[in-house]
């Protein structure tokens, strides 16, 4: 199976493959999307070191003046209608010879680069990390001066898109408390949304019941618009809070990024800003704030309200990936990852629990497994020791590809392929678990 699984796996990513990056899934993502392309890159390390560099490398052409790294860079014909909806120019930091989005997306850049480095020998690895670690602490500095702007230790982000888990429980949960504009909820009653099919791109690829509903996609859009109204200043934004959250799952990324970071800056040898050192520092003694005792899970926090937001998802496993948090809390998590009625599944891992008022096997990030979620805590679970576990999950992510094909996500229900096919951090992840 081994083989066969690479060489298809191998031939989606080249089906994907423009040049100098790879886009998502032809049609429905035809741009270079940030943390898409990260994974791509760890899964194309095996198959061709120098287009892995280069995945990597054309991400920085999107990086804004101030350190952004925005989730999207527009690349196709329709970049124009895309860069249009976005008018990110209206920042003075947006780059001037490529259209970009205008929010960022989790940092999983430094793992990425460190994942390619291993892969050189000693004298190469360092030409590279030099090459990319300017970007890399850029984008880490911006994090912290403008999303960490109480100096907690945890960054902020302001549009569930940049949580790369758009339509998860604790986006739509801040998205009912901070109001769903009244135009949205009466496009919903006046039964638009045939009409509102024909907008959307995503559904005209992909059954409706496997995509986030109407009012959450409004929602989002009009979300964005407001980021846009303050021309996607995040200072500007987060002093009069709405939709923000300081996001587990970004947060538990940019952990793990750090530290990558820091091993990256030894083999260069170079010395990491001292003010950057103690925002790490303080990065991985705050997330230990985002446990609940008594339900023994991690969750996201609300920038608004300073609550927790009390709606269990995959994001709680990706602490274990960030390889900070206490022992006994790790066993916890693993314990919670083979629970009956929640997160075992005959398919695992569920992006929700069964039994969370959310759950839906087919939609979206509301249940359905990600191949990426799994590699991350097939990371964090080896990262504690829990090698059996780990073997486990790799093995049931790799049957449930050579079953159902590179699907965007699946059912844990029944295995069967959702969202778009031959989608490339699917094809690249179970290279990687082939491989290591
Ligand atoms: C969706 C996913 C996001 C991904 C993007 C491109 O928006 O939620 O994680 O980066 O598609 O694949």
């Amino acid at each position: 199976m081994d083989q066969e699984l690479l060489s298809s796996a191998a031939a989606v990513l080249k089906q994907n493959d423009r040049g100098s990056y790879t886009v998502l899934a032809g049609d429905l993502y035809p741009h270079q999307w940030l943390w898409d392309s990260c994974f791509i890159a760890i899964g194309l390390r095996h198959l061709d070191i120098e287009r892995a560099k280069t995945e990597l490398e054309s991400l920085k052409r999107g990086q804004w003046s101030n350190g952004m790294l925005p989730d999207m860079i527009f690349g196709s014909k329709r970049a124009s209608l895309d860069g249009l909806l976005w008018d990110s120019a209206i920042s003075p930091f947006a780059p001037e010879h490529v259209t970009t989005s205008g929010i960022t997306d989790p940092p999983m850049l430094a793992e990425a680069v460190m994942s390619v480095g291993q892969k050189l020998k000693l004298p190469e690895r360092r030409t590279w990390y030099k090459q990319m670690l300017p970007t890399i602490i850029h984008f880490h500095q911006w994090l912290y001066r403008e999303r960490d702007v109480r100096h907690e230790g945890l960054i902020t982000i302001i549009h569930p898109y940049e949580s790369g888990m758009d339509n998860s429980p604790p986006w739509i949960e801040e998205l009912k408390d901070h109001g769903i504009p009244i135009w949205v909820k009466a496009a919903e009653k006046l039964k638009l949304g045939r009409l509102i099919k024909h907008v959307r791109r995503d559904t005209r690829h992909t059954p409706a019941n496997q995509r986030m509903s109407n009012v959450e996609a409004l929602a989002f859009w009009s979300a964005l618009r407001h980021l846009q109204h303050k021309a996607y200043d995040s200072k500007k934004i987060l002093s009069k809070p709405r939709l923000d959250l300081q996001d587990l799952a970004f947060n538990c990324i940019l952990i793990r990024a750090n530290a990558c970071l820091k091993d990256i800056a030894k083999t260069a040898g170079v010395d990491l800003p001292k003010e950057l050192l103690g925002d790490i520092k303080r990065g991985e003694e705050a997330l230990e704030q985002l446990w609940d005792e008594p339900s023994g899970q991690y969750y996201s926090r609300s920038f608004a309200s300073g609550e927790l937001v009390m709606q269990p998802s995959i994001s709680t496993f990706l602490t274990l990936y960030a390889g900070t948090i206490p022992k006994e809390r790790a066993e916890k998590l693993v314990g919670l990852l083979s629970k009956r009625g929640a997160y075992k599944s005959i398919w695992p891992v569920p992006s929700v629990p069964a039994n969370s008022e959310y759950f839906d096997p087919e939609r979206y990030w509301q249940g359905p497994v990600w191949v990426n979620m799994n590699w991350l805590i097939i990371q964090g679970l080896r990262r504690y020791g829990f090698d059996k576990e780990a073997d486990v999950l790799r093995d049931r992510t790799l049957e449930l590809v050579a079953k159902s094909g590179y699907h965007e996500y699946f059912n844990p229900l029944d295995g069967t392929g959702l969202g778009a096919k031959n989608f490339s951090w699917t094809a690249a992840l179970a290279i990687d678990l082939l491989k290591t």
